[in-house]
This record gives C-alpha cells, sequence and structure tokens, in this order.
C-alpha cells in the first residue's frame, strides 16, 4: 500500500519514518571517494527494500566546505562534488517513483563567507548588502561587541574583525560563517525564495539548520557570565524567531501535498523547543535532543518520555532522534549491540515521527580517527566515517586522492557490518530495523496511535500504543544488565518483533539490554 494510502486523512510526515543521508558518507558513484547524489540515487532499491518512507538530505549544495556543507555559497546549485542539479532532479523522481519523499537541509541562519552576498556586504560599509549581516563598530578596547561564544573552538568570540571595513561580524558557528541578519525584509524575501525555488522542484519538505538562531535579541545583550563558554547557538532564544517561522510556513503553504519543516532547535530544554511549535502555527516537528543526550537507563528515559508527553504534545506532534552527523553515535555512546536493537524498539515504537541515521541499522559505531585524518573542526569525524556497502575491497566505494580510503577512515568492522554482510544475515540488526519498519507500517497503532506507560519493575520501561478501529502494540524495553521478570506485562500478548532472538522467555523473563514489542493474541 502506498503511503498516501494508510493515513488519508493525517499529513504524511506525523506517521512516516525518516532516514537522515549526509551526502559525502553514503555513496559513491564516481569513485572519487567522497558520496553523491548518483551514489544515494544507487541505492534507493536498499531504502524500499527496508522500508523507510522518507529521506533527509544533509547539504549538497556548492560549498568551499569549511563546515563540510553547512557554508552555503549558493543555495540553489549543486556542488560538483556531489553532481548536478539533474542529477538531484533524477534523484528526487526515483525516490518518489518508489512513494519515498525527499526533504533537504535549508541552512539560513549563516552564509559561507565566499557567498556573493557575503563578498558584496563586506566590500564596504555603504554596500547594498551591508546589513544583509550583522556589523558592529570597533570600541576603543578592542574587546568584541558582546560576550557570545562561537561553536567548537574553545571559549573564542563569535566576533571576527573584518580588515576590509574595520568593523566586527557575527558568526555564531565559524568565521566562514558570518550570521544573516534576519531583521532585513530582503533577507527574508531572499531565503523564502530559496524555499521555493527548492519546493518548485518537488522537494516535500525541509530541515531547518539551526532555526532557533534566527531571530536575535537586537541590543544583543551578553550571554549570562555563569553560561560562558556554552556557545551562543545554544542559548540563542527571542520571540522574533516566532513570527519568522509563522512567515516561512505560509511560503511552505502555497504548495500543495503537505510540504513540512522539521526545525533543527539546539536547545536542552523541551518547554523551549515546545514553543517552536507555537500551538500549531510554528514549526511542523521540531528535533528535541535532551533523550539524545539521556543516559541508557530506565529513570532518565522515563523522565525525557514524560516531558514530551507534557510539553510537547500539547503543542504539536513530537519527533525522536538518537543519532545524527553531530554527535557520537548512538551505537558508540551506549556500548553494545545489545542496546543498539533494544534502543530500536524504544525509538520506533515512541508516539512521533522517528529519524534514523544512515549507518544506525548496519548498528554502526564511529570511526577511530586518526589526528592526521581528522578534519571537522567540530570534532565530528567519528560518526561521518563512510558506510560500508559491500563485504570486499573497498566497500563499494572509490578512494579519496593520495589515501588508501574515502575521505574519512572507515567505521570498526566494516565487511562484517557492511549492507552486503547484514542483509544475508536474517539474525542481524539491519533485518530487526526492516521488521521494525513494516511492524509501523502494519499497524495504526505505532503509526498514530496514543501512547500510555504501563508500570514497570525498575530498570524497565513499557508503555501501550493504542490506534484506530481499535489496534493496539506494547512495548517493553529493559534498561538495565540483569534479566526481569515482566510475565505480568505479557499476559495476552505476544511477541511482534524482539531485539534478539529469544529476548524474552517462554518464562516471561527479559535479557538484559533487550526489549519487546508485543501484539494482542
Ligand atoms: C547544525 C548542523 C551542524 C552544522 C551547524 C552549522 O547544528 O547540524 O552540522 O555544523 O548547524 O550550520
Amino acid at each position: 500500500m502506498a503511503a498516501a494510502d494508510r493515513d488519508p486523512t493525517e499529513p504524511w510526515w506525523k506517521a512516516a519514518v525518516v532516514y537522515q543521508i549526509y551526502p559525502r558518507s553514503f555513496a559513491d558513484a564516481d569513485g572519487d571517494g567522497v558520496g553523491d547524489l548518483q551514489g544515494i540515487r544507487s541505492k534507493l532499491p536498499h531504502l524500499e527494500w527496508l522500508g523507510v518512507d522518507a529521506l533527509w538530505l544533509s547539504p549538497f549544495y556548492r560549498s568551499p566546505m569549511a563546515d563540510f556543507g553547512y557554508d552555503v555559497s549558493d543555495y540553489c546549485d549543486v556542488d560538483p562534488i556531489f553532481g548536478t542539479l539533474a542529477d538531484f532532479d533524477e534523484l528526487v523522481a526515483d525516490a518518489h517513483a518508489r512513494g519515498i519523499r525527499v526533504i533537504v537541509d535549508w541552512v539560513p541562519n549563516h552564509t559561507s563567507d565566499q557567498h556573493p552576498w557575503f563578498v558584496e556586504s563586506r566590500s564596504s560599509r555603504e554596500s547594498a548588502k551591508r546589513d544583509w549581516y550583522v556589523w558592529r563598530d570597533r570600541t576603543p578596547d578592542g574587546a568584541p561587541p558582546n560576550n557570545w561564544v562561537q561553536t567548537w573552538t574553545d571559549g573564542e568570540p563569535a566576533w571576527t574583525v573584518d580588515p576590509q571595513t574595520d568593523q566586527w561580524y557575527l558568526h555564531l558557528f565559524l568565521p566562514e560563517q558570518p550570521d544573516l541578519n534576519w531583521r532585513n525584509p530582503e533577507v527574508r524575501a531572499a531565503m523564502a525564495d530559496v524555499l521555493r525555488f527548492w519546493l518548485d522542484r518537488g522537494v516535500d519538505g525541509f530541515r531547518m539548520d539551526v532555526l532557533h538562531a534566527l531571530g536575535k535579541d537586537p541590543d544583543l545583550a551578553d550571554d549570562p557570565a555563569e553560561l560562558i563558554p556554552i556557545p551562543h547557538s545554544a542559548l540563542n532564544h527571542h520571540e522574533s524567531t516566532h513570527e519568522i517561522v509563522r512567515e516561512l510556513r505560509s511560503v511552505l503553504e502555497e504548495y500543495d501535498g503537505d510540504r513540512m519543516m522539521v526545525a533543527e532547535i539546539f536547545l536542552l530544554d523541551t518547554e523551549l523547543v515546545a514553543s517552536y511549535y507555537d500551538g500549531g502555527a510554528g514549526v511542523h516537528l521540531a528535533f528535541n535532543f535532551p533523550p539524545l543526550f539521556a543516559p541508557w537507563a530506565a529513570r532518565p528515559w522515563a523522565v525525557r518520555i514524560d516531558e514530551v508527553a507534557r510539553m510537547i504534545e500539547p503543542q504539536g506532534w513530537p519527533s525522536w532522534v538518537l543519532s545524527n552527523h553531530d554527535q557520537p553515535r548512538h551505537r558508540t555512546r551506549y556500548g553494545s549491540e545489545a542496546r543498539a536493537r533494544a534502543a530500536a524498539v524504544l525509538l520506533l515504537g515512541l508516539k512521533g515521527t522517528p529519524f534514523l541515521y544512515a549507518g544506525e541499522e548496519l548498528g554502526l559505531e564511529d570511526a577511530v580517527v586518526p589526528e592526521d585524518r581528522v578534519v571537522d573542526p567540530g570534532g565530528r569525524d567519528g560518526c561521518r566515517a563512510p558506510i560500508p556497502w559491500t563485504v570486499e575491497g573497498d566497500h563499494g566505494w572509490g578512494r579519496a586522492e593520495g589515501l588508501d580510503t574515502p575521505w574519512l577512515p572507515w567505521p570498526p568492522d566494516a565487511a562484517e557490518r557492511s549492507a552486503e554482510a547484514l542483509r544475508a544475515d536474517e539474525g542481524s540488526i539491519l533485518h530487526l530495523y526492516r521488521r521494525l519498519l513494516a511492524a509501523r507500517r502494519a499497524s495504526t497503532a505505532l503509526r498514530l496511535g496514543d501512547q500510555a506507560m504501563v508500570d514497570a519493575p525498575d530498570d524497565v520501561l513499557a508503555w501501550d500504543r493504542t490506534g484506530a478501529g481499535g489496534d493496539r502494540r506494547r512495548v517493553i524495553v529493559n534498561f538495565g544488565s540483569s534479566t526481569v521478570d515482566v510475565s505480568t506485562l505479557v499476559e495476552g500478548w505476544a511477541v511482534e518483533v524482539a531485539s534478539a532472538d529469544g529476548a524474552l522467555g517462554t518464562d516471561g523473563a527479559l535479557a538484559a539490554d533487550a526489549a519487546v514489542l508485543l501484539r494482542p493474541t
């Protein structure tokens, strides 16, 4: 059944499972050791087999790659390293033909310092684009305009003096990523046109980068001294962003087909994240990162799940994510494959839209990156290691110039964890993800149903999902390192998917670091 027919009265993104692709690291069609759009296209049959509903593509736009694509120098073109606009059109057409939606990354807070807008803005204080960025005069004491700290570098100011005009410019990220001035209506109009450019090409929505950073305090007041050196990008929260979000939403609504936005709100406070839903007038979905930072333990997860129910649900539909291109993979954080498997049941059993990060379905760990191979100023190379596709040789990749591997080293056990090896093994984590995705597709309770926690022993979380027509599922997760008796919780239920063979004994004992998805008997 096509996705659209499953839940005709609901927007597609509520029931979808979204799969994040980091294009540099996903698949390499031209053999240069860096992934590309034709590489992604060549893997669509595999993604359809896996059962994902939508792809989120991290940036593939023209970029000097100071932040590997999150520093955009042309929002409306494909960087030659990834291919061409024609390749993009083919990718979208092929994905749509397979019933897979495509959402793309939109990076509105900053451009590259090579973007023609910034080149013009920095050329003179009188430039017509001067006000498109945030410029401030030098003061006699030489201190930056405020105490904001940039991201990743240890406590460095979020300001750089540009020698051409002897003023500071603001950059919440690298100096190569100057912040746009969203108070300027021309900036808003130009960036709305970028959305239209991709909407016209048929994208189904956008992942909006650091959306909470757009509206800034007009006085650029200092951050509280006790919070320094937390980067300002993790603290910025200003009323004016809500109006910007409503405007962006109206651009999406110029188009039919439930075009959507999912916002990166990197504020580690679920109440604040909830505010960006704006009671239904704001974002369709927001990433809520506190659960990603919760340790593998029942109590912290119970707190996070409860917060989402109390704070996000009154405002909108939740989303869940365990890994992405900015954080160590959860397989690495949690420390074992058993936990990564149980986490898959957790993620795909919760109420809300799950986001998978390419490679988690292979149980990949972060690569260990030797110092001479480090390329990211933010220390994020490990989770961006290339996806191993085949067992032999270069695992389906070419080699980067002068290297005997692609642009980053392989993750551990690349041959054993390749898609080819795991597809051949019915008991693998890859098949577990496939079974879980199939179970979601088949159950309205899992896709869209309500959620109610059920009393459970220490170390265990259990909840019920209840959907239209009386459809019901139960999820039980044992976060502990010992077997737990859950016999009273499984009475009247049968295992639909287990995180590992024999996770639930016939005596009702749930193994350590194991989880089950149950359906009524
Ligand atoms: C977001 C992205 C991250 C990027 C940063 C600046 O946090 O996820 O990868 O470096 O924004 O654009």
